[in-house]
């Protein structure tokens, strides 16, 4: 596949609309470690989420993606940074669906991972996927993920436990 061209660039204010859209779309937000809430965030919510990742101050280091013609299409990040082992967890949602399927999630894993290996100087890019959340395995496999193994019961969905798969990728690994 011949991926397509995006760019991962600092969230701004002006993506609370997007980003709240895409939060009440149950396609997008299903398998995301997210709150059952229907809307699942307020706008307000929203902004203040976007305030503390602008802010640096929840951890996460998130960014916008945004594709060749800077259309804005999701988000992108890093969290649970353990600089005295080198390793991060990354997580992923392409928020418009209409660029689903389409190699945007695997080129904007590409820009993050360099990121993260060369800014951030990691050894190590974990995930977690809940096992019936297919199009996101096929992706990360798609990408050159390793398997590391079953996380038993890891998510509360709807009332009910679900097991992750917890993937990775090293830096020695990276070939892109
Ligand atoms: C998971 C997600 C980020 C993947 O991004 P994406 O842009 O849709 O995926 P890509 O197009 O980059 O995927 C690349 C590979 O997966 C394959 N793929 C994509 N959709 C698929 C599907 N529905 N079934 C099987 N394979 C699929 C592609 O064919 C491609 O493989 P190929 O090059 O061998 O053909 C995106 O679908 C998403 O945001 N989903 C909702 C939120 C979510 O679940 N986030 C992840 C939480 S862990």
């Amino acid at each position: 596949m011949r991926l397509p061209k995006v760019t991962l660039r600092e969230l701004t204010l002006d993506d609370v609309e997007d980003r709240y859209r895409w939060c009440l779309d149950k396609e997008v937000t299903k398998h995301l470690n997210m709150p059952q809430k229907v809307p699942p965030f307020s706008r307000e919510e929203t902004k203040r989420w976007i305030e503390m990742c602008i802010e640096r101050t929840n951890g996460y280091v998130q960014k916008a993606i945004t594709t060749d013609d800077d259309t804005h299409i999701g988000w992108i990040d890093v969290k649970n940074i353990d600089y005295l082992n080198k390793h991060a967890e990354l997580g992923i949602a392409i928020g418009d669906k209409q660029y689903w399927g389409k190699g945007y999630g695997v080129s904007a894993m590409k820009e993050m991972i360099t990121f993260a290996f060369n800014e951030l100087d990691l050894n190590k890019i974990w995930l977690r996927v809940e096992i019936d959340n297919e199009r996101a395995i096929a992706s990360y496999k798609r990408f050159g993920y390793r398997e590391e193994g079953i996380l038993r019961e890891d998510r509360l969905r709807d009332g009910q436990f679900v097991d992750r798969i917890r993937m990775s990728m090293l830096k020695s690994e990276f070939y892109y």
